[in-house]
C-alpha cells in the first residue's frame, strides 16, 4: 500500500472509529441497478442500516482482489502490520480448511490458545464448533474452512475494533469470493454483524436466511455463547439442520 493510501485508509478508518456510518455519496462508487424494489429509506430501521458502506472496498490494495489463491492470499497478508493488533500477536491466524469447501465458518478474531497455534478455533469454543462439524452435521473439519474477521488476537479478548475491522475485512471478503462456499456460517454477533453490516441482535438474525454478495448466510450463536448457555445448543442445531438441508446433507434426527 502506498503512503497516500495508508493515510486515506487511517483517516477513513478513524472517521468509523469516531461514528461515521455512510460514505458520503460523493465518494460511492456509482449505483448498481436495484436487483430488488427497495424500501424507502425514511422507513428503514436504524438497526437496519448498512453500517459501513464497504470502505475497505474502496481502498482495497490491488493485490488482494488479484491474488486467484488461498496461498496466493496469504502472501500478500505477509507478516501483516495494517493495524495494531499485530503488536500484540504471536502467530497469524489465516484460516484453515479446504479452500473448495462448500461451507465456510467465520468467527470474530483469535483468542489465546488460537494466537498461539496460529489456527482458528482450537480452544474450548473451538472443540464445540468441531463437535458441530463432524457429531452434528458428519463431516471432517478438514472439509470446512474456517477463519475470523480479524486475524490477529485482540488484546484480552476485547471486539475487535472499526480501524482494525476495514484492515483486516479486504482479506476476508477475498478468502470468501476464492471459495466461493455454498453456504457461510458466521458464528456470533460480531461476525454477523461485520459480514451482514448491520447492527441487528443475533438473536434476531440467527435461524433466517441471509446474503453476502450472493452467498447465503446462516447466522448462529457463537460456540462460546454456548459454553455459557447450554440452553442456546437447540436453537444451532436448528440453524446447522438447515445449513445440511441447503447442503443436501443428510439430517439425522437428534434422540
Ligand atoms: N473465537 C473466535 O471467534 N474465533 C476463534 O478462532 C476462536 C474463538
Amino acid at each position: 500500500m502506498d503512503e497516500a493510501t495508508r493515510l486515506a485508509h487511517a483517516y477513513l478508518a478513524r472517521e468509523v472509529a469516531l461514528g461515521l456510518e455512510f460514505v458520503p455519496r460523493s465518494v460511492r462508487p456509482p449505483p448498481a441497478p436495484p436487483a430488488r424494489k427497495e424500501r424507502p429509506a425514511a422507513v428503514r430501521q436504524a438497526t437496519d442500516r448498512p453500517a459501513v458502506q464497504a470502505l475497505s472496498d474502496l481502498l482495497i490494495e490491488p493485490e488482494i482482489g488479484a491474488a486467484s489463491s488461498l496461498t496466493e492470499l496469504r502472501g500478500v497478508l505477509g507478516d501483516c502490520s495494517r493495524c495494531k493488533l499485530h503488536g500484540g500477536r504471536t502467530n497469524i491466524v489465516f484460516g484453515v480448511g479446504d479452500e473448495n469447501a462448500e461451507l465456510m465458518f467465520v468467527g470474530e478474531g483469535p483468542g489465546e490458545d488460537e494466537d498461539r497455534q496460529g489456527e482458528p478455533f482450537v480452544g474450548r469454543a473451538g472443540r464445540l464448533l468441531t463437535d458441530i462439524i463432524t457429531k452434528g452435521m458428519g463431516l471432517d473439519r478438514a472439509d470446512v474452512y474456517i477463519a475470523n474477521v480479524v486475524k490477529c488476537r485482540p488484546p484480552g479478548n476485547r471486539n475487535p475494533e472499526p480501524d482494525e475491522i476495514v484492515a483486516c475485512e479486504p482479506f476476508l471478503a477475498r478468502q470468501i469470493a476464492i471459495i466461493r462456499p455454498k453456504v457461510l456460517v458466521t458464528l456470533g454477533t460480531f461476525a454477523t454483524q461485520a459480514l451482514l453490516r448491520n447492527r441487528v441482535p443475533i438473536s434476531r438474525q440467527r435461524g433466517n436466511w441471509h446474503d453476502y454478495n450472493g452467498v447465503p448466510v446462516m447466522p448462529t450463536f457463537h460456540p462460546a455463547y454456548l459454553l455459557r448457555n447450554a440452553s442456546g445448543k437447540r436453537l444451532v442445531w436448528e440453524d446447522i439442520q438447515q445449513v445440511m438441508e441447503r447442503l443436501g446433507l443428510p439430517v439425522a434426527k437428534k434422540g
